[in-house]
């Protein structure tokens, strides 16, 4: 069987054993060669076999093909955005809001938007949902603690007020303050393969779909469309705009941004 046969397999008996479909993503394939490499198996047979008892490596696997890379406010002007051009019209017309971060990584991102909420005065009026693929992630994420070039972009004013400081190693750290983090409800999800939670007003998923290939991004939208409500906001990332958008009965208000169309 030749390598690339090999992989062909595996993918396929890891689908049928753990219902992750890795060829759901892009560039998958190397980075199932790096794993392989790393964790020292000869080859896929001898990786699959270790897998099928071990659910434990079946995530550390999960774990490894998704980059977590965040921090708080990434891509400041966009959160601008939402400040000041899509939260007045979204709390204009509703009494509560349902907001999703789906691909949370280490809940920076989320964890932004608490900050947002609570500087406005709106934080009482917000449920958060935020989920991740990746355990360790998430598990980061409830912790809550990061090194300062991943809060560079909160502002001096708010530091110690949402964080307080921590030295691990001699080294600073910041731990975003447990009354904040216990705003967020932190839950395991796979965009790829689990039933999509409903009822949202606002669902910001970025920097996560640029590892799907186009048709997989195409039905990830759909599923968001399912999951927010009528004139729900989708915040997306820079790079994973899709062309066909109209099709999928959003209208965009900025490249950023997309309304789910009321029925
Ligand atoms: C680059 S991080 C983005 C984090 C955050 N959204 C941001 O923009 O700062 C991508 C995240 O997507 C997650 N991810 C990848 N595939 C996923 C999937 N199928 N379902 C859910 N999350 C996934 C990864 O585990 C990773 O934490």
């Amino acid at each position: 069987m030749s390598e690339a046969q090999a992989l062909e397999r595996f993918k396929s008996r890891f689908f049928s054993l753990s219902g992750h479909n890795l060829a759901l993503y892009k560039d998958v394939d190397p980075r199932l060669e790096r794993y392989l490499q790393r964790t020292g198996y000869p080859d896929f047979e001898a990786l699959y076999t270790q897998l099928q008892n071990n659910p434990e490596l079946q995530q550390d696997l999960l774990d490894s093909i998704s980059i977590n890379v965040s921090e708080f406010f990434r891509n400041p002007e966009r959160f601008q955005e939402l400040k000041q051009r899509i939260l007045p019209q979204l709390l204009r017309d509703r009494m509560q809001l349902k907001i999703w971060s789906a691909g949370c990584s280490i809940g920076a991102e989320v964890y932004s938007l608490v900050i947002m909420m609570a500087n406005l005065e709106r934080l009482h009026q917000c449920r958060f949902l935020a989920t991740d693929i990746d355990s360790y992630a998430l598990e980061r994420a409830r912790r809550g603690i990061y090194a300062p070039e991943l809060i560079h972009h909160v502002a001096k004013s708010d530091l110690s007020y949402y964080f307080g400081p921590l030295h691990i190693k001699e080294r600073l750290a910041y731990q975003f303050k447990a009354p904040w983090r216990q705003k967020v409800h932190f839950e395991p999800h796979d965009l790829l393969s689990n039933t999509y939670p409903e009822g949202f007003d606002l669902i910001i998923c970025r920097n996560v779909m640029i590892y799907f290939n186009q048709e997989t991004k195409y039905q990830v939208y759909r599923k968001f469309w399912q999951s927010l409500k009528p004139d729900g906001v989708l915040f997306i990332g820079g790079a994973e705009q899709l062309l066909n958008i109209q099709e999928l009965d959003y209208t965009p208000i900025s490249p950023y941004f997309l309304r789910k169309n009321k029925d």
